[in-house]
């Protein structure tokens, strides 16, 4: 409000003669005036105008000024109300007081009188309004601190059970969930040791699966307990799991309920080495399969509600992970075996091909074996090994079976079965290495094989396994146009073909393994080393 802008008052009297002196009056102190006849008029006048205090008689027609007084402090409870009768009564002035009425003066009024009223009822509402801002502004203030305070704190949770639930969407095993729950366990409500523990139903005991110190941590092997997790000895770490703690875990098993022990009484069964605890269990589809603990041995660190709140978070993720898991390799299990049962029934209708897929796999693995492949490579190579010529289900039997030489328009036709088998996986969306070797698996070295002609790396290494693997098969087995090929004529064409067909790496491993009888072996058994 400036102070320096003109005032505004409302004179509001029935009697004409009194409105006019009044205004005069003001107007010549420096004040802007208005006037009214009645109640009424004056509430039009408020609605229009900005007024900073209102002059009014009480006895009028129709409206009070009384009356006129609660109007005006139901609209705007700042504005000061001077009100001025001839005859006050105790019960009018009451009434006054009661509708908001600032100051009250007795007819006759003295003009003088009339002015220091509203200096005062003006000074009055200035502090007023202001105090009214000043509290709502101090008010807002601290609601809005309050509200950034719950956002950021919002924003940290948010953030960490993000965290905990990304940690869990790459997961390929289920040793990987366990170490990943104990690890995030560990970093998220700051322990200094946490485990997972599955339930060995036989027994009604926790087995430790995994765990995490800070500093070190691990896998716990599941043989014996005299074995070492990097520099930690095991019988060492397991000493936590003595039978007061393991009783504990077996009641938060039976009871479902995640357990918080803020600070260790020394009467639930820890040793007093332990200052704070959780576990909480792992539910399964409503069974517990396990739990999560954390526990604080050393420093200030309690654990709170809200890390009980995280760890709960996170072995539900942890379990989710699990689940998620079974259902897919579940998934994963069936979908192969439809498509492997696809593939044996395209052998079935060729007698001679019959098992061919198998042992090209079988070949593969042991090449791939000897080349160094990873355990996820052979699991790949396996894989792609026996459904690498599933795409001959799309190739016309009078083609596919027909004894004696191809034409070359029923070649090409042959030739469509590695991008055939590539798409039908393409379809189920999974399996991209796969894809990608069954696609390949008649590429030459030298860029001249089909269906795209690359050459070198940029055939995927198994794939050039896989190669060498299905065209030894292949002569080594009878076809409806040929009988087998002797072993040292298949040598000596596979040797002919280093660095135009095949991979001279592979090649290599190929007569390593062949010289230790480990192919011939292989075929006459079927069994690997
Ligand atoms: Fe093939």
């Amino acid at each position: 409000m400036d102070s320096k802008q003109p005032k505004t008052i409302l004179f509001v009297d029935d009697e004409e003669s009194i409105l006019s002196v009044s205004s005069e009056y003001f107007q010549r102190k420096g004040y802007q005036t208005l006037t009214a006849k009645s109640g009424a008029e004056a509430l039009q006048i408020l609605k229009q105008q900005s007024v900073d205090c209102c002059f009014t008689d009480i006895n009028m027609p129709e409206m009070n000024g009384l009356e006129l007084a609660e109007k005006i402090r139901i609209n705007d409870n700042t504005m000061p109300v001077i009100v001025m009768t001839g005859f006050p009564s105790l019960e009018n002035t009451i009434q006054t007081i009661k509708n908001g009425v600032v100051d009250f003066l007795i007819k006759p009024v003295n003009l003088k009188q009339m002015e220091l009223s509203v200096q005062r009822v003006i000074q009055q509402r200035k502090l007023f309004v202001e105090n009214v801002l000043l509290k709502k502004e101090v008010e807002s203030k601290r609601r809005l601190e309050k509200l950034n305070q719950e956002l950021l704190y919002k924003v940290e949770e948010l953030n960490i059970l993000n965290k905990i639930m990304s940690k869990f969407e790459t997961i390929s095993s289920s040793t990987d969930v366990f170490k990943r729950a104990v690890d995030l366990a560990l970093e998220i409500v700051h322990a200094d040791l946490t485990g997972f523990y599955v339930i060995n139903e036989a027994i009604q005991e926790p087995v430790e699966v995994s765990f995490a110190a800070a500093g070190q941590q691990g896998v716990t092997p599941t043989s014996s307990v005299s074995e070492t997790v990097g520099d930690m000895p095991l019988a060492q770490h397991h000493q936590s799991l003595e039978p007061s703690k393991s009783a504990l875990i077996m009641d938060v098993v039976t009871d479902e309920i995640p357990l918080l022990i803020a600070e260790n009484p020394g009467t639930d069964g820890l040793t007093p080495d332990i200052r704070s605890a959780m576990i909480v269990p792992l539910k399964i589809r409503e069974t517990v399969f396990g739990v999560l603990t954390a526990f604080v041995n050393q420093g200030a660190k309690r654990f709170v509600e809200k890390d009980l709140y995280y760890l709960s978070f996170l072995a539900q993720s942890a379990a989710h992970a699990i689940e998620n898991l079974a259902l897919y390799e579940n998934i994963y299990e069936n979908l192969f075996a439809t498509l492997y049962a696809f593939v044996k029934a395209v052998e079935a209708r060729d007698l001679y091909t019959q098992q061919h897929s198998s042992r090209v796999t079988g070949l593969s693995l042991i090449l791939g074996q000897h080349l160094g492949c990873s355990k996820e490579e052979l699991d790949t190579l396996n894989f792609a090994g026996h459904l690498h010529d599933i795409g001959k289900i799309g190739i016309r039997d009078d083609i596919l079976l027909k004894p004696g030489r191809l034409t070359s328009e029923e070649f090409e036709k042959i030739k469509d079965h590695p991008v055939i088998g590539a798409n039908i996986l393409e379809q189920l969306g999974l399996w991209e290495q796969e894809r990608q070797i069954i696609r390949c698996h008649h590429e030459r070295f030298d860029g001249s094989g089909y269906p795209d002609g690359i050459k070198q790396q940029k055939i995927p290494f198994l794939a050039r396994i896989l190669s060498v693997a299905d065209v030894y098969d292949a002569m080594a087995s009878d076809r409806a146009y040929r009988k087998k090929m002797q072993d040292d004529v298949i040598i000596k064409i596979i040797n002919d073909g280093v660095g135009t067909q095949f991979d001279p790496d592979v090649v290599a491993a190929f007569n390593k393994v062949y010289k230790e009888g480990q192919i011939t072996r292989y075929m006459e058994t079927g069994e690997i080393n």
